[in-house]
């Protein structure tokens, strides 16, 4: 698939996403939050359903959990236009209560094409009802910080999953947002990992390279992502700078 083919196949699916009157939620969105990101990400991260700032702007994960995700991402050198965040279920539940199964049965097959389009070598997912997508009867308290192989039906058919906390969790338990940073440091290495994986099952080699190489101490502290600081790092970022730029689908 080309980059103008995936790009299109994307919008394709938000299109289809801001019109689905499949499950209940549609009932009170005020707008569907699709998902967005670089469609030439090697890592896709699945969070659980959008909040109420999500639900205003259209937008995954732009409140204080997503502001969290931002500050894990950047201690890692990563930014969020630098991956694609998508969400489990695409309409928000009302007054944040968790997803029901039907509603995330219903919504399903949204982030499967979306997976099958982006074709990650890593998903991430935040929270449980991600983690239930990919690793189905697993604990989350048992497997955080752990990486599974992607069951090919969910769409991620040359992934590994990495389950992390969801961050609204992190953001009331100061332990818990510990781990999250622990587990977020791990990401690059699974990367690699998955990287090598794939290209010893022959599957496609991404056109968007993300940079694994490790972040130096001052990066790594959880501070708003302003700049990435190494040289490795920052040539990245350069060419990130190169691609298309923060993409709304
Ligand atoms: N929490 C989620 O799980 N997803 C969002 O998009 C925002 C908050």
């Amino acid at each position: 698939m080309t980059p103008d083919e995936r790009r299109g196949a994307l919008e394709q699916i938000a299109a289809e996403v801001g019109a689905c009157t499949a499950c209940r939620l549609h009932e009170g969105r005020t707008r569907a939050v699709p998902g967005e990101g670089d469609p030439e990400t090697e890592v896709v991260f699945v969070g659980e359903g959008p909040g109420s700032n999500e639900d205003r702007e259209g937008r995954p994960f732009i409140g204080r959990a997503g502001g969290l995700l931002e500050r894990m991402l950047g201690s890692i050198g990563w930014r969020r236009q630098d991956v694609f965040i998508a969400n489990v279920v695409k309409c928000r539940p009302p007054e944040n209560r968790d997803p029901e199964q039907d509603e995330i049965d219903a919504c399903a097959p949204f982030l499967r094409r979306q997976l099958e389009v982006l074709d990650p070598a890593v998903v991430v997912t935040l929270g449980r009802f991600s983690m239930g997508a990919f690793r189905p009867g697993a604990r989350i308290g048992a497997v955080h910080g752990t990486t599974a192989s992607v069951d090919p039906a969910s769409g991620a058919a040359h992934a590994l999953t990495l389950s992390m906390y969801h961050p609204a969790y992190a953001l009331r338990n100061p332990a818990v947002e510990r781990e999250c940073f622990d587990d977020m440091a791990k990401v690059p290495d699974v990367l690699v990992r998955s990287r090598e994986r794939r290209a010893a099952a022959g599957a496609a080699a991404p056109t968007a390279t993300m940079t694994t190489a490790p972040v130096s101490a001052a990066s790594a502290a959880p501070a708003v992502v302003v700049a990435p600081v190494t040289a490795s790092t920052a040539a990245a970022d350069q060419a990130v700078g190169d691609a298309p730029q923060l993409t709304l689908f």
